[in-house]
């Protein structure tokens, strides 16, 4: 099997680097458009660390978290039972249970069943702070990664767990600089929340994980043989998303038309935003912005995506609940930063201009 190397990422390796060269201090928080690659990034930068540095990486995708039970077992990964002899070393009294390949915080069963019958969030809390202290080793703060966090921001247990977990997070760098706290999230709605959110004012920053740029694309597909032919019809199609581009590569190998691969991905995006506005004929979906509901309309949504039929970026402000409904549906993509909103893709963008050319079409009622 063909295996497409690990490419580039050198800022964002550095700039996270030199953070992990730095006392604990601030939350960081990786965001990016879906599929740029900010998953990769980080599994390959933990693969490249020191064998000293402890690193707790948890993925909540595909996780099925709906009560504090199910967040509990997903943290602490108590599901696997073999041994690590690494962890033995510094973990003595606990040892008992810990897996082969671990990435969770390591927890005998007996204990997890006994800390955690009372149900006390705080108590999970105080246990994972001592584990990570336990990690504290020769000068080097443990690192503690949960991807897809949004995935409990709507979780309630005695209050939101989120906010909890924002607090332990800030106990965790700022207050005890013990270990670095790194938040993954490809839902921007998610990372604006926590962008406006008083309580992490000043205690958290931002790296933000975008599609490659022209230069890093066009060196990926060298790289991989692609002809200058073939370099500018996937940058013309994919931009610069990872994703995009391995698929295009993959097909090039396997000896197939790559032009062919490009239409078949637009036709698909637009065939999904046309049946999109046409639903929006019928019905009218509602979305919540602060605690209030939102009908979202469809000539506001089509006025939206008009406007970026000649420029790729617009401005966040103005019909809210339809910015907010298309960056859902991960049409858009919002930058927090700069309060910019943009497609979720060069794809996207595309589809979008060829459903706008006939926008008259859009401009009534279902039809
Ligand atoms: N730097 C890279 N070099 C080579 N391939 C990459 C790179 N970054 C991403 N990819 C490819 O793109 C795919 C998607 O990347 P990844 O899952 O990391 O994106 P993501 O931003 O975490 O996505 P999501 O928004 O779904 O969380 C990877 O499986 C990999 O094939
Ligand atoms: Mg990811």
């Amino acid at each position: 099997m063909r295996r497409i190397e690990f490419h580039n990422r050198e800022q964002e390796t550095k700039e996270i680097m030199d953070i992990l060269d730095s006392e604990p201090s601030l939350i960081t928080f990786v965001y990016g458009p879906i599929n740029s690659g900010k998953t990769e990034l980080i599994t390959n930068l933990i693969k490249n660390l020191p064998k000293s540095q402890k690193v707790f990486y948890i993925n909540l995708r595909g996780r099925l978290i709906s009560n504090y039970d199910e967040f509990i077992r997903v943290l602490f990964d108590v599901e696997h039972e073999a041994r690590y002899e690494r962890i033995k070393e510094f973990l003595k009294p606990v040892v008992n249970v810990l897996p082969e390949s671990y990435s969770g915080i390591p927890i005998p069963k007996d204990l997890f069943l006994k800390l955690f019958k009372e149900k006390e969030v705080e108590d999970a809390f105080v246990y994972i702070e001592t584990v990570l202290r336990a990690f504290y080793k020769n000068d080097q703060n443990p690192v503690l990664v949960i991807d897809e966090l949004q995935v409990i921001g709507d979780l309630k247990i005695d209050g939101f767990l989120i906010y909890k977990l924002f607090n332990f997070f800030i106990r965790l760098t700022k207050e005890l600089h013990l270990a670095h706290v790194f938040v993954i999230s490809s839902d921007s709605l998610f990372i604006e929340r926590v962008y406006s959110e008083a309580m992490l004012e000043g205690r958290c920053r931002y790296l933000l994980v975008d599609d490659f740029d022209r230069e890093t694309t066009t060196a990926f597909l060298e790289k991989n043989g692609f002809t200058d032919g073939e370099k500018s019809l996937a940058w013309e199609y994919c931009g610069g998303k990872p994703v995009c581009l391995v698929e295009l590569i993959n097909r090039k190998f396997g000896g197939r038309n790559v032009k062919e691969k490009c239409e078949d991905a637009l036709n698909i995006r637009v065939s999904q935003l046309r049946d999109l506005l046409d639903l929006l004929g019928y019905v009218k979906p509602q979305v919540m912005l602060e605690n209030e509901k939102y009908a979202v309309e469809r000539e506001h949504v089509v006025g939206i995506l008009k406007d970026f039929v000649d420029r790729d970026i617009v401005n966040f402000e103005g019909h809210r609940p339809e910015k907010q409904f298309m960056i859902n549906k991960n049409i858009l993509f919002l930058d927090p930063k700069n309060g910019k909103v943009r497609p979720q893709s060069k794809l996207n963008l595309l589809a979008i201009r060829e459903v706008m050319r006939d926008a008259q079409n859009w401009d009534g009622s279902a039809g």
